[in-house]
């Protein structure tokens, strides 16, 4: 009985030793359960946390972005406003008599004294068979800031009265004519001293040029217009011949088509939608405005800002839609004696902006420029066409 007795006892207690087991067990389940459980609300909330900061950290990138691009934008502006300035500074030197470039000035004042001793001389005539070509451009001269961004001026080519014509915009109707380039020069910077014609009509462009008294423009329907400027009165008008045109220069779309002129009269720069994406030339008469022949030239009009003519070759000058350096970069001889791989590359001397237009003088071998609203002059050093 004792003995049953001390049985059921251990018994009992081994039950309750087992309960107690299961008990702890359970315990330590539900513990490990309450941390898992923990662990996965750490986890989403650490998954949200990180989302967030990726969501940040983009938002943040795209601002800095943005950043970049105003400081990007604001640089090009310094980068412009330095150009300005300096320009400012060398036309500022000019103003003061302190040139930097005396070469062209005096050459330039030189040529009004000694123009009137040449005009029965008729040595402009005998230069008609030159077989000259640029070698490089010598020396620039700002000689005077009149007028917007763009437009043109030029001297009175194959006349010998020394005037300077300025026709400012590409969508205006009045010339300014100066009777002397001291009198540009000297004049403030309106042109409130000089003499103003009103057009019959409106020009379109910069492609115009004074040859011999005359003013030749196209108006915005493509009609070349001879305008005699002597007594302010229209002498003849056509309508230029080829179909289909587009704007010659891709970086002076205003210009469809160029006027040039050289030691053997007058050039016409165009482009047809034909002969994409080549500049086409053509050669008219000054006295009737016919055309005589035409050539299609292998120069892209794509980056191209303007042209000129010398000795019948057409000098092509590119430049970059972000106004760089200008270049002479495409060349075309009509007599064959250039090609293109013989003439050398030529880089105008300064970066400022782009070059509206180009206008060559014979007489004088200077190159009239417009340059966002800047007058200047280069001044080319030439070498014989078959020298290479
Ligand atoms: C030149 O043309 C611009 C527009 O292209 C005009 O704002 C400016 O007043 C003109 N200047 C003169 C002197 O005619
Ligand atoms: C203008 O002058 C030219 C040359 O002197 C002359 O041929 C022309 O007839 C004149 N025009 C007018 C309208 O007077």
């Amino acid at each position: 009985m004792r003995a049953l007795v001390l049985l059921l006892t251990a018994a009992c207690l081994a039950g309750a030793q087992h309960q107690a087991l299961i008990d702890y067990l359970e315990r330590r389940l539900l513990a490990i359960e309450d941390r898992i459980t923990l662990w996965h609300e750490q986890t989403t909330r650490y998954a949200a946390e990180l989302r967030e900061l990726k969501q940040q950290m983009v938002a943040q990138l795209d601002n800095l972005d943005k950043e970049k691009e105003s400081l990007r934008l604001n640089l090009d502006g310094v980068g412009a406003r330095v150009d300005r300035v300096e320009r400012e500074m060398d036309y500022m030197e000019t103003q003061n008599g302190a040139p930097p470039c005396v070469d062209v000035d005096d050459k330039l004042v030189e040529q009004q004294v000694t123009q009137v001793k040449e005009r029965n001389k008729a040595r402009y005539a005998q230069l008609s068979d030159c077989s000259e070509m640029i070698s490089s451009i010598k020396a620039m001269k700002i000689v005077k800031k009149l007028g917007g961004p763009k437009g043109m001026w030029t001297k009175d080519v194959g006349g010998a009265s020394g005037k300077v014509y300025v026709l400012n915009g590409t969508d205006q109707g009045t010339v300014y004519e100066f009777a002397s380039l001291q009198d540009f020069t000297g004049s403030p910077d309106d042109a409130s001293l000089a003499r103003a014609l009103s057009l019959p009509s409106l020009w379109q462009g910069t492609g115009h040029l004074v040859y011999q008294h005359h003013l030749y423009y196209v108006s915005d329907q493509l009609r070349v217009l001879k305008y005699d400027l002597r007594n302010a009165s229209l002498a003849d008008s056509v309508v230029f011949p080829a179909a289909d045109h587009v704007p010659v220069y891709g970086l002076t779309p205003e210009t469809v088509i160029d006027l040039a002129v050289d030691e053997e009269g007058l050039w016409v720069v165009h482009a047809t939608r034909r002969n994409l994406p080549h500049i086409s030339l053509a050669k008219m008469d000054a006295r009737t405005l016919d055309l005589e022949q035409s050539w299609d030239t292998p120069c892209p009009t794509e980056n191209a800002e303007a042209s000129f003519v010398i000795c019948g070759t057409l000098y092509v000058v590119y430049n970059t839609p972000q106004p760089g350096r200008s270049r002479v970069q495409c060349v075309f001889d009509v007599n064959g004696l250039v090609s293109g791989e013989e003439a050398p590359l030529v880089y105008f001397p300064k970066r400022y902006g782009a070059h509206s237009s180009l206008k060559y003088n014979p007489r004088e071998q200077l190159l009239y420029a417009w340059d966002d609203g800047y007058q200047m002059v280069y001044r080319l050093v030439m070498k014989p066409k078959l020298e290479v």
